[in-house]
């Protein structure tokens, strides 16, 4: 039997936010006195039906997050649970909207104090973390525009990707293209969510408007055979988040996901997490899940985790350290 804990592991898809224990937000929401009634269910876990509601409880349980050292300790509660299911390298997915709103020098602090966080968990757990900052597709192209600005004015350090999350039915990928050209500009990796919510256009529209090497999610690119095609020839890599697709019914089943027929097309795919408690998922589930329904072996995931690390947004250095790792 393998113990799929303790298979190291690379995560390039993960909302700090998202991946915020339920324990976490109810501990500070009860430090600040902030009612957050009607976000958790009896058991514990967070309350939603749907994306749309999915979205809302998100946003509600930031409004506790309010400082950078709440942050820190944030970065550093994800990491702990990260650390424990065997992940060695992982991109975390910043909203500067909920640092500071927007305020360069707000999110400078923010910035800091998430570095340090993921500074005191490479000492603890040896876990190497890199940021990517996003903006929320539902706020609108100036909103993202103006995240761009302050993104490309802190880039570097930890800090090496920018990407877009949030409401995908909410305007089309080319109203996002002038931040997109900003962040890219500034030497940041580009990622962007695409084909979880809508169909195979949305990837298409995303790969047409910005200069992404990897799309968040992706897998509704399964509709269209020629966009399959297109993937696998221009070496795009998929952030596959499969846990969080089945739990947002995006496919019902398991068995029904398209990650092997993907890769067996011949696209990059790796695998996420995304919000690992909303969706009751970890790393360790997500390789034990494909490893019962799709028969993949540690081989498989060795070479999962290698294109992960080529398509990772950090420093050549870095990248040959954590390839070595999967040898
Ligand atoms: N923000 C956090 N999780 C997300 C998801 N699964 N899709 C889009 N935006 C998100
Ligand atoms: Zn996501």
């Amino acid at each position: 039997m393998i113990d799929w804990k303790t298979v190291p592991k690379t995560e390039l898809h993960l909302h700090i936010e998202g991946a915020a224990p339920p324990d976490f937000i109810r501990m500070l929401a009860a430090e600040k006195n902030i009612d957050l009634s009607g976000s958790f269910k009896d058991d514990g876990s967070y309350v939603w039906t749907d994306f749309a509601e999915f979205l809302q409880t998100y946003e509600r349980a930031c409004s506790v997050l309010q400082t950078p050292d709440d942050f820190r300790r944030l970065t550093e509660a994800v990491l702990d649970v990260s650390a424990a299911n065997g992940v060695i390298y992982t991109e975390m997915f910043l909203s500067p909207d909920f640092c500071g709103g927007g305020d360069l020098g707000a999110w400078k602090e923010y910035l800091a104090a998430m570095t340090l966080g993921a500074k005191n968990s490479k000492t603890k757990h040896g876990i190497e973390t890199r940021f990517i900052a996003t903006c929320i597709r539902h706020f609108g192209p100036d909103n993202a525009e103006k995240t761009a600005e302050i993104v490309a004015k802190t880039a570097g350090g930890l800090l090496t990707g920018f990407g877009q999350g949030g409401e995908e039915r909410h305007l089309s990928a080319g109203h996002f293209a002038r931040a997109f050209k900003i962040a890219g500009d500034a030497g940041l990796g580009l990622t962007s969510h695409a084909g979880e919510i809508l169909g195979s256009d949305s990837v298409r529209e995303t790969l047409d408007a910005f200069d992404v090497t990897r799309i968040g999610h992706g897998v509704r690119a399964i509709e269209d055979p020629s966009l399959v095609e297109r993937l696998a020839a221009e070496g795009i890599v998929l952030e596959v988040c499969p846990g969080s697709n089945i739990a947002l019914d995006v496919f019902s089943k398991w068995k029904d996901h398209p990650i092997a027929r993907l890769r067996d097309a011949g696209v990059k795919v790796t695998v996420s997490t995304d919000d690992p408690p909303y969706f009751y998922t970890d790393m360790t589930r997500e390789y034990r899940k494909l490893h019962e329904t799709f028969g993949w072996s540690l081989e498989d995931f060795q070479d999962m985790n290698k294109t992960a690390m080529l398509a990772a947004f950090c420093d050549d250095d870095t990248r040959q350290r954590m390839l070595a790792k999967f040898e």
